[in-house]
């Protein structure tokens, strides 16, 4: 792992790999980069892999307050600039990585090559969606870190993940418990804010992949069969054996698709 600061952070990142177009790796919550340790060592031989810690997670710095996607989408830009990415990157978000994606689009679309929305949503949380964020990120506080995660861990895996991968399982558990309450807290109080997103859809003009687990019940097929259908260049792959997770539940089928769409 690299310690780079990034604007007025200091972030930890992987990265791995130097031929290739830069892959930018974007963890979901409450996760850290090694979500991504499926991905990291298939596409290490063909892509400069970049898969940081977002600010509040992993090894990265922390900061209280809200913490924005458009925070995260700027942490991003200027972590690229802290290791002279000069290249556009295919960006790669899983979950709240997708949330931070719209906004890295948003603000940063010169720097795209490419948009990967792996188990992601466009649209913003209803009241009740927010203040249950709210309430979650005061008790995360108050009872630490294994308070989110209980509450988020159920929500994560197919039903053959929880039968077949219990190290899965358990190993996603600790990855949740050793963030810090402050930087889970954080987080959610800036998922709570996030603006929708779905007026960006349309003009997403980089060619677009959109992955769904099978089972995802966060991000369901439906809501991201209209996201692929939004993008004017969208592919589509439904993951089967997986739930919000595909990434690490199945991998294979997940990588394949990756790299059929930046054709390794
Ligand atoms: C994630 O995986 O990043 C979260 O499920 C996102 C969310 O809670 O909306």
């Amino acid at each position: 792992m690299q310690h780079v600061r990034a604007g007025d952070i200091e972030l930890a990142v992987s990265t791995q790999g130097d031929q290739g177009h830069p892959l930018l790796l974007v963890h979901g919550f409450p996760l850290d980069h090694t979500i991504w340790q499926p991905q990291i060592d298939f596409f290490v031989d063909h892509c400069r892999v970049i898969a940081p810690d977002l600010r509040g997670f992993g090894q990265s710095g922390v900061t209280t307050g809200a913490l924005t996607m458009e925070q995260m989408a700027d942490d991003l830009a200027a972590l690229l600039d802290a290791l002279e990415v000069t290249d556009k990157v295919v960006f790669c978000g899983l979950s709240m990585g997708g949330y931070i994606g719209w906004q890295f689009w948003r603000k940063y679309r010169d720097r795209v090559l490419a948009i990967i929305m792996c188990d992601t949503r466009a649209i913003a949380d209803t009241p009740e969606a927010a203040s249950g964020r709210k309430k979650l990120a005061a008790t995360t506080l108050k009872d630490g870190s294994s308070a989110a995660a209980e509450i988020m861990l159920p929500k994560m895996f197919a039903s053959a993940t929880w039968n077949e991968q219990p190290e899965l399982v358990e190993r996603v558990r600790a990855m949740m418990q050793r963030n810090p309450p402050a930087g889970i807290a954080a987080a959610l109080e800036g998922m709570a804010i996030r603006p929708d997103a779905r007026e960006l859809l349309a003009t997403i003009d980089v060619p677009a992949l959109v992955v769904v687990g099978e089972e995802d019940s966060i991000s369901t097929v439906d809501e991201m069969r209209e996201i692929a259908g939004a993008i004017p260049d969208a592919g589509w792959v439904a993951v089967p054996k997986a739930g919000h997770l595909a990434v690490v539940e199945n991998p294979a089928v997940v990588n394949e698709a990756i790299a059929e769409f930046i054709t390794l």
